[in-house]
């Protein structure tokens, strides 16, 4: 493994000064209903296919030249040089001193780097599953892990229901509220439960404080074989017996927790789903990196939507992006989404360390639909803040009720359309208000039912939410917010900013027994007090 040369700073290369320019003649005033109007073709040349993943980017605020803008920019900031460092294996978590090789972890058997050791795990951990799952003594699983060590299989296993053994039952603990735990607990029994502690280093506060109260419940219930009913995921072998597990699925330090649903840490996915699916969703992924390794850049759908986050986050200076998956079993997608891209790319220097003076990751936050649309749907057709939404939309559900389906994607599809297009002030004084009030005059209440439009989407749209496809789905966003990241020059593989508050905790944390005060700000202090206040 070596280490690269740092790339070119993208706010001093001549496309960034391009973009701006383009941003100033035509960026700002762009009107997504005039470009319909200008270019019949538009939806064909701005939708892209990526194994079956369909992508239609028609409803952004772009066209032909500000994507050849966009592309001068990835060329030069070296975007082809940095896709080929991350598959190499090289060292692009520089502040760590690791490689960001996840993209090893779903290549075939005698591909990539690792293979022998990352196919050894595969396979041991899938026959461990096997036999889970065969001998049916076990009925329920219970992931104790937080951040990375639980969103992928806690957003995979519900999106993926259509696959799982009926008589497994996963459950994910994160949170260090007891709350949580304790309430699971009250439901299980010792005899049909396997615990699975899940964490990468094996010292995370929640994920310990969870294990061992789990492992107080086994035994206090006449658990008496430990070694049976608990098992890890971890690289921290060693701290994983000292609990008294036997079975430990490892894996590298090359894996970013946030990038590691395709490790061992997928052993619940496994669990739910069978080995053969478990490879199928290893086998989507490879198909994205596949995609995202060899098709050029202007079809590449990982560098084109990475590059859109570019245009929106740092000429349109747009701070969010709503996800909004219609289709329940995605519901945690947008929590998986907040860490894989906030996590990587929330940074505020460049690789060099120099402060940056451009904007990075946005805000990424979202619902199923159509439940979002009656909660916050109303800002984003209405609010002051133009808020780009990804739809996601599933041709083919794996339940029979075809009408309950149309309306869910005849949703999707409104949505995307309606804040595209918008209602005038003329439209809307046309139509009969439902309950036109008699306080208010037929002008203000039009001005009321108005609606700017313009407002941008991607949709995404898949056959089927298969094993393969998800894969294919989650590869996606890996390298769009990989692709965002190189941009910006920033190592999207290192968490510093979680360090801070982590390290105040185990400070505090003693001073809620002594109530010592001393050396605490006034907020703190005062706030500690009525804490622990009898
Ligand atoms: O939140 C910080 C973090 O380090 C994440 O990156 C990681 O996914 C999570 O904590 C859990 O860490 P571990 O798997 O080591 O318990």
């Amino acid at each position: 493994m070596s280490l690269r040369p740092v790339p070119p700073r993208c706010d001093e290369t001549p496309a960034w000064a391009a973009l701006a320019g383009h941003y100033q003649a035509h960026g700002r005033g762009f009107d997504l209903r005039e470009a319909f109007a200008r270019d019949p073709q538009r939806f064909e040349s701005l939708s892209v296919e990526a194994g079956s993943i369909f992508a239609d980017l028609s409803k952004n605020w772009l066209d032909a030249a500000t994507l050849r803008c966009l592309l001068d920019l990835a060329d030069q900031c070296g975007i082809q040089q940095r896709r080929q460092s991350l598959m190499n294996g090289e060292v692009l978590n520089t502040t760590e001193g690791r490689a960001a090789l996840h993209t090893a972890l779903r290549a075939p058997r005698g591909q990539g780097p690792f293979s022998a050791e990352v196919h050894a795990v595969l396979d041991a951990m899938l026959e461990f599953v096997e036999g889970v799952r065969q001998a049916g003594r076990i009925r329920h699983v219970v992931n104790i892990g937080i951040g990375g060590s639980d969103l992928g299989p806690q957003m995979a296993v519900p999106a993926l229901q259509a696959f799982t053994h009926p008589d497994l039952t996963l459950h994910f603990i994160s949170n260090v509220d007891a709350h949580d735990i304790t309430h699971l607990l009250r439901r299980l029994s010792p005899h049909d439960t396997l615990f699975v502690v899940a964490s990468k280093t094996f010292t995370t506060q929640e994920t310990m404080a969870n294990a061992h109260a789990a492992k107080a419940w086994f035994k206090a219930q006449g658990g008496r074989d430990i070694g049976a009913h608990f098992v890890a995921t971890t690289t921290n072998v060693a701290a994983a017996a000292d609990f008294g597990i036997r079975t430990t699925f490892g894996f590298w330090d090359w894996v970013g927790g946030r990038y590691s649903l395709w490790s061992a840490i997928g052993l619940p996915i496994a669990l739910a789903i069978g080995a053969q699916h478990f490879r199928d969703l290893l086998a989507g992924a490879h198909a994205m990196d596949q995609h995202f390794a060899h098709t050029p850049l202007k079809r590449n759908l990982p560098i084109l939507l990475g590059l859109l986050d570019i245009w929106y986050r740092n000429f349109h200076h747009l701070s969010s992006r709503n996800v909004a998956p219609y289709y329940q079993g995605l519901g945690r997608l947008p929590a998986y989404l907040q860490q894989l891209e906030m996590e990587s790319n929330g940074k505020s220097v460049n690789l060099r360390g120099e402060p940056l003076e451009f904007a990075t990751s946005p805000v990424i936050w979202g619902e199923p639909g159509t439940n979002g649309q009656h909660a916050y749907f109303q800002m984003l057709h209405q609010g002051t803040d133009v808020i780009p939404v990804e739809f996601i939309l599933v041709k083919t559900p794996f339940h029979d009720l075809v009408e309950s389906h149309a309306k869910l994607l005849a949703n999707g599809l409104a949505q995307a359309q309606a804040l595209m297009l918008g209602k005038n002030t003329d439209e809307a004084r046309k139509e009969t208000p439902p309950t036109a009030s008699p306080n208010i005059d037929p002008v203000t209440l039009a001005h009321h039912r108005t609606f700017r439009g313009n407002r941008p989407s991607t949709t995404l749209v898949l056959d089927a939410l298969t094993p393969h496809s998800l894969g294919q789905l989650l590869a996606l966003y890996e390298h769009r917010v990989f692709v965002s990241g190189a941009i910006w020059g920033i190592n999207s593989f290192d968490q510093w900013g979680v360090e801070l508050g982590k390290a105040m905790c185990s400070k505090l944390l003693p001073r809620f027994q002594t109530g010592e005060m001393t050396g605490l700000d006034a907020s703190t202090a005062g706030l500690l007090r009525r804490l622990i206040s009898e």
